[in-house]
């Protein structure tokens, strides 16, 4: 068999590699790992490939930042020559970034099967861009890897046959379960002179959250409150960085500090008495931490880390996150369990499936 493993932004890297590693294991197919260049700096991109022991791509399509039409046209025109000089049996993509949707297209309409990392997640607000990638993607491939429960039954809804859908569990943690032992060796709370349970740990890069200067400012405000308590660290996505310089806006009370690699990232998180994001994957993380998480967004698609995991949605009221934060950093967060197949083992499953599965089958 013939494997295309694309990745493109920071979110990609931790769900291919043990896929990539599981198939070189288990050695039924050759296999080829391409980089759209989606994110492109050595700390969005490269530091990952070190950190996660990922072999460097075979091929980097380079296609760098954009707006959405010209970032996810830009992937697509790549993506068909590629394919189209390679004939891959199958191109594997991940999560629900402009790179994911892109390669899922140009392959499906190639008549290339594609499998999807990560399928099912809804938050059920399209305002959200990744939330069109998902659906889209989903609906383009032939071979569908779920988290949770609620993937299957959101795939179902939309129509997509059973026979496509394999519940294999969360891949981000099986990077997450092996490297953590790194990760506890890294020296990153004491290179920022940090304690143990002694600060919170925040992530923000949502457009719906960082590109309003209203909505950053407040956030921002609610959370200069909080770090009045315990030191509040920050690594700065891009996004985030280059709006508070438009908008003159100053993080006043926060720890700044520039992105973060894998290794360094898990660390904090695992160190931290209190999470705060918008991300996707550190919602999931805590909850395999056992690390409360406050989620600065109306909704979620991943319910299943507040259904059973230490998730709480405070969504962008400042008084919520100000007392559910203090609550937190007080040693009194929101407890939960590990869900069902988050257990270290999701590649495993995935690459078995992807060796016996069969095209139409
Ligand atoms: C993308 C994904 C999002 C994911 C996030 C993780 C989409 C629609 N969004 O959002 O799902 O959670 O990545 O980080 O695909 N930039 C750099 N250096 C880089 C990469 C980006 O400076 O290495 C800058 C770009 O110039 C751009 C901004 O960051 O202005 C946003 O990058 P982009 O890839 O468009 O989207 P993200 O906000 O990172």
């Amino acid at each position: 068999m013939n494997l295309i493993q694309v990745v493109g932004a920071r979110p990609n890297f931790m769900k291919i590699a043990p896929l990539f590693r599981a198939v070189a294991r288990r050695g039924f197919a050759r296999q080829r790992l391409v980089h759209t260049g989606q994110h492109y700096d050595a700390a969005m991109s490269e530091v990952f490939f070190r950190d996660l022991a990922m072999p460097a791509p075979d091929v980097f399509l380079g296609v760098g930042s954009g707006s959405h039409a010209e970032q996810t046209a830009a992937v697509l025109v790549a993506a068909e020559k590629l394919f189209s000089a390679e004939r891959p049996d199958l191109v594997v993509v991940a999560g629900d970034v402009n790179s994911t949707l892109a390669c899922a297209l140009a392959a499906a309409k190639l008549g290339i099967p594609v499998a999807h990392v990560e399928a099912g997640l809804r938050s059920r607000d399209r305002s959200m861009p990744e939330e069109i990638n998902r659906i889209l993607t989903d609906q383009l491939a032939e071979l569908l890897f779920t988290p949770s429960p609620d993937g299957d039954e959101n795939l179902e809804r939309e129509g997509v046959p059973g026979a496509k859908i394999r519940r294999v569990g969360n891949v981000m943690i099986d990077s997450l379960l092996a490297h953590l032992p790194a990760a506890r060796r890294s020296g990153i709370l004491g290179r920022l002179g940090l304690c143990a349970k002694g600060y919170g740990l925040l992530t923000l890069h949502r457009p719906g959250n960082v590109d309003d200067p209203a909505v950053l400012s407040r956030l921002l405000g609610a959370l200069g409150e909080l770090a009045r308590e315990e030191p509040i660290v920050f690594p700065v996505h891009p996004r985030t960085r280059r709006r508070l310089s438009e908008f003159g806006l100053s993080a006043a009370g926060l720890r700044l500090v520039e992105p973060l690699g894998y290794l360094d990232f898990l660390s904090l998180t695992d160190g931290a008495a209190l999470v705060l994001t918008d991300s996707g994957g550190i919602q999931e993380e805590t909850t395999v931490l056992g690390i409360p998480c406050l989620t600065l967004r109306e909704n979620t698609e991943r319910p299943i880390t507040v259904e059973v995991g230490t998730n709480q949605l405070v969504g962008l009221d400042p008084h919520r996150i100000v007392a559910e934060g203090r609550r937190a950093l007080a040693g009194d967060g929101k407890r939960g369990r590990i869900p069902d197949l988050w257990d270290g083992h999701a590649a495993d499953r995935m690459a078995e499936a992807i060796e016996r599965w069969r095209p139409g089958g």
